[in-house]
């Protein structure tokens, strides 16, 4: 096993290549956005490439197309999909009802869009994203830019009446510059600490004027796939309310690994 990757971005890719194998010739896929997901759509074209696997898949950001363009996969846009079989994506964080904080790169609208046009999400993650509550990550909102200051203070307002332990929040930057999503809006992260009611924060944000969508994605994952170092694997499925734990042998990813890092 190349020893220039870290143990996480082993764990990223065994979580990865576990989710690939979920992925049948004639799915149309959702391919989520991220470092896992990266590895994910790196996974796919090599089975594309190398085992024949035919699949259209839908990008969730311009960036996850790009790639899944340079790898191999064909791509088709959400609306000649129309419905997609399976969605595989990253997360900041997911919890043990495998709801989700995501949005961290930037790209929660179209992620949450696809996902939920999708018979199946699976989450593929390492284990520092499983938390006992949501909230430790910053969770990002997608507001449009005009008037988006006032729509930060209406939200910090808000957050007064809700189960939350901090309520400051920060527009994210890139650079000197607002960071721009695809869809051309920004982007504030929340910095909630605790989030006791996930549910109900998702409802109460998304009524509010100028936020787009929340990154809390509540009973839209099926399954989640941690990934670790040394090639376990564990298997988190809601609707079986099971665990099962495997394990996949690093040594035949030699060429995997050497072939798809960066
Ligand atoms: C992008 C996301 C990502 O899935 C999330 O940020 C996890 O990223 P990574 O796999 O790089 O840790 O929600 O908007």
């Amino acid at each position: 096993m190349p020893s220039d990757l870290s143990p996480i971005d082993k764990a990223k890719f065994i979580s990865a290549k576990r989710a690939a194998q979920y992925v049948e010739s004639g799915m149309k896929v959702g391919l989520g956005t991220g470092s896992t997901a990266a590895w994910l759509v790196k996974c796919l074209g090599e089975m594309v490439r190398e085992e024949g696997l035919r699949i259209k898949g839908v990008p969730t950001s311009t960036r996850t197309a790009e790639l899944a363009r340079d790898v191999g996969i064909e791509v088709i846009s959400l609306d000649e999909a129309r419905w997609l079989d399976l969605t595989i994506d990253g997360a900041d964080e997911f919890d043990g009802e495998l709801n989700l904080i995501k949005g961290g790169g930037g790209a929660l609208l179209q992620e949450k869009i696809v996902a939920t046009a999708s018979d199946q999400m699976i989450v593929i993650a390492d284990a520092g994203k499983k938390v006992d509550t949501l909230g430790a990550f910053p969770l990002p909102i997608e507001v449009i830019p005009f008037g988006w200051q006032t729509t930060q203070a209406l939200v910090e307002e808000t957050l007064v009446s809700m189960d939350v332990l901090g309520r400051s929040s920060a527009l994210r930057m890139n650079g000197e510059t607002p960071f721009l999503t695809d869809e051309g809006n920004h982007i504030l992260d929340l910095h909630l600490k605790r989030i006791g009611n996930a549910r109900q924060l998702a409802l109460v944000l998304n009524q509010m004027p100028g936020v787009v969508e929340n990154g809390l994605f509540i009973d839209i994952c099926d399954r989640v796939i941690i990934g670790f170092g040394d090639g376990r694997v564990e298997i988190h499925d809601i609707g079986e309310g099971r665990v099962d734990a495997e394990h996949l042998d690093l040594a035949e990813s030699d060429n995997l690994f050497s072939d798809l890092s960066d």
